[in-house]
């Protein structure tokens, strides 16, 4: 087997299951999730129609490239979306998904030639997991930047040593984060971008929640605007990820795509080939009427911000909560340890959370930033995310 396997964490849903095994939550109160980042909205009619209509595609092996059509229709959003100017031809892939992608890309970029140091994967901390797998399974060194309340939920670049940075050869961005909700500002984009120059390493910037923001008026930038404003027209050293899953409501569909730098693409569909990830026809044609749409995913920010107002008028006495720039969790600080307060609220409200210590990492300086956090998706329907913020209210007050 391969060893590095043994490198792996424990993924945080399992331990989640660990922690609430042999608790009998009261039976009168229903079940209420809360702790995975799974949209519930209803997925648009026509997606689905469109897939429907399509079935009859199954017939033919997909191509790794994916079908021009949906290249274009990606390509066609960024420009919408980001006023940018990505060619379809060469600087765009289809993926399953950008939790496939990331790994995948992971694997396709780190070197492995023998050198005398060992390659760092940089990522913010806390973070979406397979970023670290990724790094640990292609035998890179996960480096941990802490996202903390004090330094707004952004990695502090310039913190990061001389010679982490020159072993550095990917650097993982998520904007609009996960957990954190905080949104990488243009300028951000563009100084992470020029360290990348000096140093030599590949931006993969995880915009999956990209669609998911709180002021219509200042929607969250691209690291391929960055690119742009910072003269590298190729999108040279940038990869960005986006999706439909939170877009659309559409996380089954298992649909996304890459765009950036021709140079990396192409060696990264090299890889896809034979990696054998290619979408299938009928998912590709639904995924293009997902992505030329843009009115039902700003019908989907509509949903979000409700339960916003809804729920944080109920939630701040009691806890130190924000609303977020953008994706869909809120990341309190509760001031105390977060495991027991995800098993004591289980077994108390039959509600379930996630502590935010699993989804952050001990960094070099010994502290865990996602300690005494929580993260509380608000992705079940307006009245559950109410009745969930009642109840922990209630578990609070007591
Ligand atoms: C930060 C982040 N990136 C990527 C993903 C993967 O999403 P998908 O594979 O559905 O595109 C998720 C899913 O929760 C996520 O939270």
């Amino acid at each position: 087997m391969n060893q590095r396997l043994e490198l792996l964490a424990a993924y945080p849903f399992e331990r989640l299951a660990r922690l609430k095994a042999g608790i009998t939550p009261p039976a009168t109160l229903p079940h209420i999730a809360m702790s995975i980042g799974e949209p519930k909205h209803a997925p648009p009619d026509f997606v689905i129609d469109a897939l429907r209509r399509e079935l009859g595609k199954l017939d033919s092996y997909p191509v790794t490239a994916g079908l021009p059509e949906m290249r274009h229709a990606c390509a066609a959003w960024l420009e919408r979306r980001f006023d940018v100017h990505v060619n379809p031809e060469g600087m765009v892939l289809p993926v399953n998904g950008t939790r496939e992608a990331l790994f995948s890309f992971v694997q396709a970029v780190v070197s492995t030639k023998l050198a005398d140091h060992k390659p760092v994967v940089a990522m913010p901390n806390p973070f979406y997991q397979i970023y670290e797998g990724a790094a640990l399974l292609a035998g890179a060194e996960p480096v941990f930047l802490n996202t903390t309340a004090g330094n707004r939920f952004q990695p502090d670049l310039d913190a990061v040593p001389a010679d982490v940075w020159k072993r550095c050869e990917i650097l993982f961005l998520c904007s609009p984060g996960n957990p954190t909700g905080s949104v990488l500002s243009l300028d951000f984009l563009r100084h992470a971008l020029r360290l990348a120059d000096r140093h030599d390493f590949v931006i993969a910037s995880d915009e999956c929640y990209a669609e998911l923001y709180r002021d219509e008026l200042s929607p969250p930038p691209s690291l391929l605007q960055a690119a742009a404003a910072n003269g590298h027209d190729a999108f040279q050293r940038c990869m960005v990820f986006h999706s439909l899953s939170k877009r659309s409501s559409v996380p089954g569909l298992r649909s996304g795509f890459v765009a950036g730098d021709p140079a990396l693409i192409k060696p990264y569909l090299l890889y896809r080939t034979y990696h054998g990830c290619a979408m299938p026809v009928p998912t590709q044609l639904a995924s293009i009427a997902a992505w030329n749409d843009d009115a039902h995913a700003a019908a989907n920010r509509v949903l979000y911000r409700e339960k916003y107002a809804r729920v944080l008028p109920i939630l701040q006495p009691v806890l130190d909560v924000v609303e977020p720039d953008g994706a869909f969790y809120l990341w309190p600080d509760i001031q105390r340890d977060d495991e027991a307060f995800t098993r004591d609220l289980y077994a108390a409200q039959n509600l379930t959370i996630l502590p935010g210590s699993y989804l952050a990492r001990t960094s070099r300086d010994g502290t865990n930033p996602g300690r005494h956090r929580v993260r509380i998706s608000l992705v079940a329907p307006v009245e559950e995310c109410v009745t969930a913020a009642q109840r922990i209210r209630t578990f609070l007050a007591k």
